[in-house]
């Protein structure tokens, strides 16, 4: 925070920023592509986290300055002709959508959340954006609101049709806590995820590969043509949510399709089972489920890669690991482990080895705590 208040001053003077927002990070601990199924998800907030500085401008132009990537615009012109600064695309979505009288801006945003690392930087920058926006302009809707707005801007101006849970999570969250989301109605309840002598990490690949917009895309098409394929002899389903292994069975589809709603399918109802087993404090029952969700997203909703597999495998065999799975939309970012406490060293450096050997470079060991949503960052 110092370092981005040092440059706050060094660029706009002695004036400190009318706001400080601290957006975090979403993990998810299970039900994955489940939620723009209308389905439940399981994800909180995370102790890393994006801070935007900002204060709105007397002078004309917005200026505006990406402090990890050192890049700083003062034209918007640049992001649409030349396509550069898609961290700016982001902030200028949330304006047009939520406040675009706002007038001129001057904002600074950095922090030590890894981008594309699947833990929803862009979610939390558009979250934390619209919060400072919110509190520059003295507006009051709920963070529930602001959160919807925030999904527009990733459907709208980025063109990725996601779903609610990153930016229910990112807004919404309570330090130690995951939520137990209903995708479809938005209800939402706190579930402790502490687990006993176990802890919760991440493991970043550093890996995106390309076309990740557009593979989401076609996964949410496909549950689309699911869903209408299954209406015709189930007329009352709106959602892959409403249909159960028995119905899937008499519908006719392709295999693709099948494959894609099976997993959908498992997947909400391991959702609600690792509520329980957190509820019992039974570690070897959430391993079970973290594995099984790896699986099927590997080979039923492909949408893993051989990096993800390559940790999910490793940890899985690990003797004090519990369990491991992908998290986030896919094809790179982190893998979500949970393994006892005293093996945290161990295992971080066989680890780390192993996947040096393989592919040649170091995956990120990221330890977290669950946090709270977005707030001003004296909060
Ligand atoms: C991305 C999307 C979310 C969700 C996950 C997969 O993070 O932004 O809405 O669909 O992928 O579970």
């Amino acid at each position: 925070m110092d370092t981005l208040l040092d440059r706050w001053h060094t660029t706009f003077g002695s004036e400190v920023p009318e706001v400080t927002v601290r957006a975090p990070g979403r993990v998810n601990i299970i039900g994955e592509h489940t939620d723009y199924n209308e389905g439940w998800v399981l994800p909180g907030a995370m102790s890393r986290s994006i801070y935007i500085l900002a204060s709105k401008k007397a002078t004309k132009g917005h200026h505006w300055i990406a402090y990890d990537l050192d890049e700083e615009i003062e034209s918007l012109e640049d992001i649409f002709e030349y396509g550069e600064y898609p961290w700016a695309k982001y902030i200028e979505g949330a304006i047009r959508l939520y406040a675009p009288e706002i007038g001129p801006l001057r904002l600074l945003v950095g922090g030590d959340l890894p981008v594309g690392a699947g833990i929803s930087s862009s979610s939390a920058l558009v979250c934390g954006v619209l919060y400072a926006l919110q509190q520059l302009s003295g507006r009051n809707e709920t963070k529930e609101e602001l959160a919807l707005i925030g999904q527009r801007v990733e459907r709208e101006v980025i063109g990725v049709q996601g779903g609610i849970m990153d930016q229910f999570a990112i807004m919404m969250s309570q330090p130690r806590h995951v939520m137990l989301l209903d995708c479809r109605t938005r209800e939402y309840k706190l579930v402790d995820a502490d687990l006993p002598g176990c802890t919760w990490i991440l493991i970043n690949t550093r890996v995106k590969h390309a076309l990740i917009d557009s593979d989401y895309n076609q996964r949410a098409a496909q549950c689309k043509q699911a869903v209408e394929k299954i209406r015709e002899t189930f007329p009352d389903v709106q959602a892959l949510r409403d249909v159960d292994m028995d119905m899937l069975k008499d519908s006719g589809l392709n295999e693709t399709l099948m494959k894609r709603s099976a997993f959908v399918i498992e997947e909400n109802n391991r959702v609600h089972e690792m509520v329980q087993a957190l509820h019992e404090h039974d570690t070897n029952r959430a391993g079970k489920l973290l594995r099984a969700s790896h699986e099927g997203l590997r080979h039923m909703y492909e949408v893993s890669c051989d990096e993800l597999d390559h940790l999910a495998d490793f940890a899985n065999r690990y003797e004090g690991v519990r369990g491991a799975r992908m998290m986030g939309g896919g094809f790179g970012g982190c893998v979500i482990c949970l393994l006892q406490e005293d093996e945290l060293d161990a295992f971080s450096i066989a680890c780390v080895d192993s996947y040096l050997d393989r592919f040649g470079f170091e995956p990120e060991v990221i330890l977290f705590e669950l946090a709270a949503g977005v707030g001003l960052a004296t909060e």
